[in-house]
């Protein structure tokens, strides 16, 4: 009778409930279970915090690839495809391949905050736009894959997870 659509009805509020709840956790700042939040009090990095912050996710091969598939979905439009910032220059966006000209600076941690809670004036927060901490923390390694050779960290075989 109703048992079966009753139940399978309990089951999807409870999922759409988790997701809410998920969904809850990630808007106010919670992490997942296996990322490190790292906040001061308005939840944004200062910079002293953001220096000694140090990245859980190794600079390998397949953490670049993921950082440059969420770039080209998220960055490309003020940045440009080459990070280069000249043909989509937007508001004087930093030439991301360039570490001499960065502004905001360039240690990991750094890099981290500069994405995930912006710089200067025109780079915007992008906190709310990404899934998981470690979202940032690839695109991070793939910004430094951009950089001149001796620039670079050394590449790791281990995989991110
Ligand atoms: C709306 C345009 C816009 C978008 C979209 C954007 N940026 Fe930026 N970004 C800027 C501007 C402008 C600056 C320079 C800010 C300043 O004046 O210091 C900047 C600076 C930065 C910096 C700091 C560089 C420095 O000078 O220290 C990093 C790192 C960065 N962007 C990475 C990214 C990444 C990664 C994405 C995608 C997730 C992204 N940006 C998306 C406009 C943008």
């Amino acid at each position: 009778m109703m048992g079966a659509l009753f139940r399978r009805r309990l089951a999807t509020s409870i999922a759409l409930g988790m997701v809410a709840i998920a969904g809850a956790m990630l808007a106010s700042g919670g992490a997942a279970a296996d990322d490190k939040p790292a906040k001061s009090d308005d939840g944004r990095l200062t910079r002293e915090e953001a220096k000694k912050l140090k990245t859980p996710v190794p600079y390998s091969k397949e953490s670049i690839v993921r950082g440059k598939n969420l770039y080209i979905r998220k960055c490309t439009e003020c940045h440009g495809a080459d990070a280069k910032s000249q043909v989509d220059v937007v508001a004087n966006a930093t030439d991301l391949t360039e570490p001499k000209l960065w502004k905001s600076g360039t240690s990991e941690g750094e890099i981290f905050r500069s994405i995930r809670d912006g710089a200067g004036e025109a780079m915007p927060p992008f906190k709310a736009e990404v899934e998981k901490e470690k979202d940032i923390w690839d695109m991070a390694n793939f910004l430094r894959s951009l950089w001149p050779a001796p620039m670079r960290p050394k590449l790791s075989e281990a995989t991110s997870h």
